[in-house]
């Protein structure tokens, strides 16, 4: 299919998630997300609820692109904002029949493309849902919608249209997609062979993904493997920004993904679920496995001034990266994903690396890289924020050692966070048997269930209520056939799958 075959050769990173796919049925293409909602009916409704179904979104007619019924209260910059997805009404000038599709509109931003394919730009052409206000994007004019713009935003994304879909969108710069909107199949990949009304077998499931790479296909502009920074001056306020989506950026230079447990995206967050407006989209958080967190607050002479109740995710995930607006000099409306604080009396204007182009003119202010490749925010962002009338050099005095001899928020040794995981079994291939290693977050029922390639039950291995622990099951496979078979886990909730392969 040459949807399919562009898309892999323009994408690296899915290449490689996708190679099963290929290898199991080359004519597999896009089913829609709608076709997996007969089976799949609860991970479909919480991704309905979700940023992923609203990238792009179109607008018929008169009448107003739909979005979920959601709002949540956010407190940044001092202020309460209830932010709620949609646009209250076109852009200022513009009636709805003028617009063809919005950009985005569920939380941060929306951009608006015409009839034609082309992104409307000028003052008041975008609207920052937090905190409701239009604002201005680029000079007067249109620009291409083209597929540098949409291919994080659709799914099954191509520069060009082979069969013409698009022909009477010229500002789509001849490119098509699939389906509007990151649905199922962009992170799945195109998965006809596994759905029966279009002519696949259930049996055939969608390859196992990775829970980084998957992510940071999109989330993340990875030049030179470092946090783009771009310092901006907005409202004549001397400051700078990272980027939006950069946290596959973020988090390759940090100790979450590069230590001792290799955690990815999906190590904390449920990717069918919203985070934004607080659907359950983080299933473990911070606590869960950084045990005893109550925050003193010392001062110089190590005497306790003040006990914290702020939460780990206000020091530790300020909101330092702008996609829509800023509320503060320190403060916009997308969170780090560094984790790390760099307690030095140092702002982030000292913390950059500077690469120049061969006429010596600024290529790009990175985000400093330390000699082990890790990185964090400066305390600008993590404590300036909330104490806007301090500097660096009073909150460096409280920041280091900020848990030291208080708290301990390190790991115990040797101890592995308690968290739902379904490793996947050894050896593999296997003859006649393999180890199934898992573990579980809270005590809960929990069943391990094997089924064969065909998605029929062949055997139970777990059937009863377990503790928080990691457990681990052996399968004799003696009276089984070759061939693929697969695992699911399923306890409080959640379930988890993996596949095996019994070569006799
Ligand atoms: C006719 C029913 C049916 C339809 C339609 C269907 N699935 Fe499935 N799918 C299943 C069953 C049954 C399983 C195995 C049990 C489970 O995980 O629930 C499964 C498993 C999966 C898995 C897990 C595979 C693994 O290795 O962990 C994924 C991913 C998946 N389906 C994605 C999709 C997507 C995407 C669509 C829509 C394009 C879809 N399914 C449509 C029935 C269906
Ligand atoms: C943003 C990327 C993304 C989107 C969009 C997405 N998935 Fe998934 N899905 C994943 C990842 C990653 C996993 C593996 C989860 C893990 O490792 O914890 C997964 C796991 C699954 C599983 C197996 C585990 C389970 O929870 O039962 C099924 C079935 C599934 N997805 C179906 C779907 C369907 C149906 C849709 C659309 C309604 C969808 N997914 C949309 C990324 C995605
Ligand atoms: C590399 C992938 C990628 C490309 C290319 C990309 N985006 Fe995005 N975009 C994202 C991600 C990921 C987010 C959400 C996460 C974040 O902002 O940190 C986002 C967010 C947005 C939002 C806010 C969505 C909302 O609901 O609030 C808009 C609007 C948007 N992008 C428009 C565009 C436009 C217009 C272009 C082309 C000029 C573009 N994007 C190119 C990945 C991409
Ligand atoms: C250690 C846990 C953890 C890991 C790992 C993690 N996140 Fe997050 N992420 C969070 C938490 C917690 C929030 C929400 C904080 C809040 O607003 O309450 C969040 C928020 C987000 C948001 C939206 C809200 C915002 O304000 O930025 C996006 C997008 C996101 N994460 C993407 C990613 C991606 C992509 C990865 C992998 C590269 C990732 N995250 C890895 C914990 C994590
Ligand atoms: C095909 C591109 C693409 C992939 C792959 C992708 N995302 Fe996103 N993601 C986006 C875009 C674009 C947005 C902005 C959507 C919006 O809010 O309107 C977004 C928004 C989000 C949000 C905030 C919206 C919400 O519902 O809370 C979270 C959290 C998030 N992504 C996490 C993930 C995780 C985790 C993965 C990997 C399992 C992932 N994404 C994979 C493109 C992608
Ligand atoms: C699944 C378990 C897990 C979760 C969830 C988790 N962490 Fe961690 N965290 C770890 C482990 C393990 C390390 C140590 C990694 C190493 O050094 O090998 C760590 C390290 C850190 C560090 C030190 C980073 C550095 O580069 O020095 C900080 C800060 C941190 N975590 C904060 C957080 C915050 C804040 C959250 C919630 C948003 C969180 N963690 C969620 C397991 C987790
Ligand atoms: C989410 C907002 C927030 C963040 C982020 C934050 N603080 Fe605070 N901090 C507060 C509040 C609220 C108080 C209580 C103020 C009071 O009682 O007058 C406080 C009190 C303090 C106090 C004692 C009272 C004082 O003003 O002398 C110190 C010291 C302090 N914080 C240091 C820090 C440091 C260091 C950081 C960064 C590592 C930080 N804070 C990050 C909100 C925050
Ligand atoms: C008031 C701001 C603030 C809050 C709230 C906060 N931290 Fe920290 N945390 C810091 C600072 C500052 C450091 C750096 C200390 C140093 O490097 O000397 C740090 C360091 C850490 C570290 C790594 C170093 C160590 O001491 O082990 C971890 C892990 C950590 N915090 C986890 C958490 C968790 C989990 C929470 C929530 C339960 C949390 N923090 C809440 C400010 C905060």
């Amino acid at each position: 299919m040459k949807l399919f075959t562009t898309f892999t050769i323009c994408c690296l990173a899915m290449l490689f998630l996708y190679s099963p796919a290929i290898a199991e049925d080359p004519d597999t293409t896009f089913a829609g997300s709608q076709s997996c909602q007969s089976c799949h009916g609860g991970l479909y409704s919480d991704w309905q609820k979700s940023g992923h179904a609203y990238m792009l979104v179109r607008s018929e007619g008169a009448n107003p692109p739909v979005y979920p019924e959601l709002e949540i209260d956010m407190n940044v910059g001092g202020e309460t904002f209830t932010v709620t997805p949609g646009v209250p009404e076109p852009p200022p000038g513009l009636e709805w029949e003028d617009i063809g599709w919005v950009s985005g509109g569920y939380f941060w931003k929306s951009r608006f493309i015409d009839n034609e394919g082309y992104l409307i730009t000028g003052p008041n052409r975008q609207y920052n849902n937090a905190p409701g206000q239009w604002a201005a994007w680029g000079d007067e004019g249109t620009r291409a919608y083209n597929y540098n713009c949409f291919v994080c935003h659709t799914t099954g994304p191509s520069p060009d249209d082979p069969d013409g879909l698009f022909t009477d969108y010229p500002g789509l710069d001849g490119g098509s997609w699939a389906e509007a909107g990151v649905g199922c199949e962009a992170c799945h990949g195109p998965s006809s062979f596994h759905v029966p009304a279009a002519g696949g077998e259930v049996g055939n499931f969608p390859p196992q993904l990775d829970g980084f790479q998957t992510c940071f296909y999109c989330h993340a502009r990875a030049q030179n493997e470092k946090s783009e920074w771009r310092a901006r001056t907005v409202n004549d306020v001397p400051t700078g920004f990272i980027r939006h989506r950069e946290q596959g950026d973020m988090m390759l230079a940090s100790t979450h993904y590069t230590g001792a447990i290799g955690m990815d995206c999906a190590s904390c967050h449920d990717p069918h679920k919203s985070v934004v407006f607080d659907q359950g989209g983080i299933h473990t958080s911070c606590e869960d496995c950084h045990a005893n967190y109550e925050i003193d607050i010392r001062d110089a002479a190590g005497d306790v001034i003040a006990t914290k109740s702020a939460s780990c995710v206000d020091c530790h995930m300020p909101y330092a990266m702008r996609s829509g607006t800023q509320f503060s000099p320190y403060e916009a409306d997308v969170r780090g994903h560094y984790w790390r604080i760099i307690t030095e009396p140092i702002t982030m204007f000292e913390n950059l690396d500077t690469t120049f182009t061969d006429d010596g003119s600024i290529a790009g202010l990175w985000i400093h890289i330390d000699d082990e490749g890790h990185s964090g925010l400066t305390l600008d962002y993590s404590c300036l924020s909330c104490h806007l009338d301090q500097d660096v050099e009073w909150a460096s005095q409280f920041a280091v050692n900020m848990h030291d001899g208080i708290t301990n928020v390190r790991l115990i040794a040797g101890e592995t966070p308690h968290t739902y995981s379904l490793e996947q079994n050894y050896p593999n291939p296997f003859n006649p048997t393999t180890t199934i290693n898992f573990s579980v977050r809270e005590q809960g029922h929990a069943t391990l269930t094997v089924y064969n390639s065909i998605g029929q039950k062949v055997e139970s291995l777990v059937n009863e209520v377990v503790d928080a622990g990691q457990y681990s099951v052996t399968w004799d496979a003696s009276e089984m056939s070759s061939g693929a078979y697969f695992y699911r886990l399923e306890v409080n909730g959640y379930a988890l799958m993996k596949r095996m392969i019994l070569i006799k």
